[in-house]
């Protein structure tokens, strides 16, 4: 069924200097856990939710994944012709009719809030997804179906998140809310990395977010926030109070594939799962614990 939420909006313009030297010439988002790539895992969910959709904010050397969701004629010529057809066809499977991907560079990285603000002019006048492919979830339910449904119970913005350890708020965008351990949290407030003392709670926002289009109005301030950069915490902080906003405690388990350890957590993690590689990865983690 299509959904309301006609379109995801992919912040890809960082530099990931956390994982460098990994990311010093493909980007971030190319990096694979387990045999595909983490822009891959964020498109195909957004799909899955039934977005129509897709635009990625873009940079400099990220042409990378350009090419990933196109066609490759060389590559699908040499394969036809070897008679590798099951591998040809699950290259060609998961793309999109042509005019479902969009681009646009962000040109500078002013911070996430300024990457969404360059999506403004391909996103309708509907709530819309912002996702970043760093927070990989490993769920039945993909998290863009999960904050759609959500949606649809309370209306307004909706963002994904999670208990952290009091130590990592200064990691994270926290949730001001009187009601945190419900599934649907109220967002009084919201307050960028603060510091363990002054969190106001523990509840921590993930970079999967359904927005009100009306973001966009409080983004084009350009304010800077935390770190000098263009938060989107802060434009949404406006929007509280003039909308429905909650947090989703969503259901599965996010790796933070923006650091090497979750990004080796993940690969781990999404490996078990899978019927043709789960006993022989099980044996390698025996072998090596
Ligand atoms: P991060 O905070 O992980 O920044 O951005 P980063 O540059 O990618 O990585 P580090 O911190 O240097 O290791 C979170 C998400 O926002 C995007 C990133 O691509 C990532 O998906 N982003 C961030 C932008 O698109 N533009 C920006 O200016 C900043």
């Amino acid at each position: 069924m299509p959904s309301a939420v006609k379109t995801a909006v992919f912040p890809v313009a960082g530099f990931g200097t956390r994982v460098l030297p990994a990311t010093k010439s493909i980007p971030k988002e190319m990096l694979p856990v387990v045999d595909k790539p983490l822009i891959h895992y964020a498109v195909e969910q957004a799909v899955e939710a039934g977005v129509e959709r897709i635009v990625l904010v873009t940079g400099r050397n990220k042409q990378a994944m350009e090419d990933y969701f196109d066609i490759a004629y060389e590559l699908d010529r040499s394969l036809a012709e070897r008679g590798k057809d099951e591998i040809r066809k699950s290259v060609r499977d998961f793309l999109l009719e042509p005019g479902r991907v969009s681009y646009v560079r962000q040109m500078e990285p002013l911070g996430l809030g300024h990457a969404v603000w360059c999506a403004r002019n391909l996103v309708d006048d509907g709530p819309f997804l912002v996702m970043s492919p760093d927070d990989l979830i490993l769920s039945d339910t993909p998290s863009a179906k999960q904050l759609i449904d959500a949606h649809g119970e309370t209306g307004g913005n909706v963002v994904a998140v999670m208990d952290v350890p009091r130590e990592h708020t200064n990691r994270y965008g926290v949730l001001d809310t009187d009601n945190a351990e419900d599934r649907l949290p109220v967002v009084n407030g919201l307050v960028e990395k603060p510091d363990p003392a002054d969190a106001p709670s523990t509840l921590s926002i993930i970079a999967h977010y359904l927005l009100m289009p009306e973001v966009f109005d409080e983004l084009a301030r350009h304010e800077r926030g935390a770190g000098n950069e263009i938060q989107l915490t802060d434009a949404m902080a406006r929007l509280i109070g003039r909308q429905p906003f909650h947090g989703l405690r969503f259901e599965g388990t996010r790796f933070d594939c923006g650091t090497k350890e979750g990004w080796l957590e993940a690969n781990i993690a999404f490996a078990l799962q899978r019927p043709d590689l789960s006993d022989k990865v099980a044996a390698v983690v025996r072998k090596y614990s």
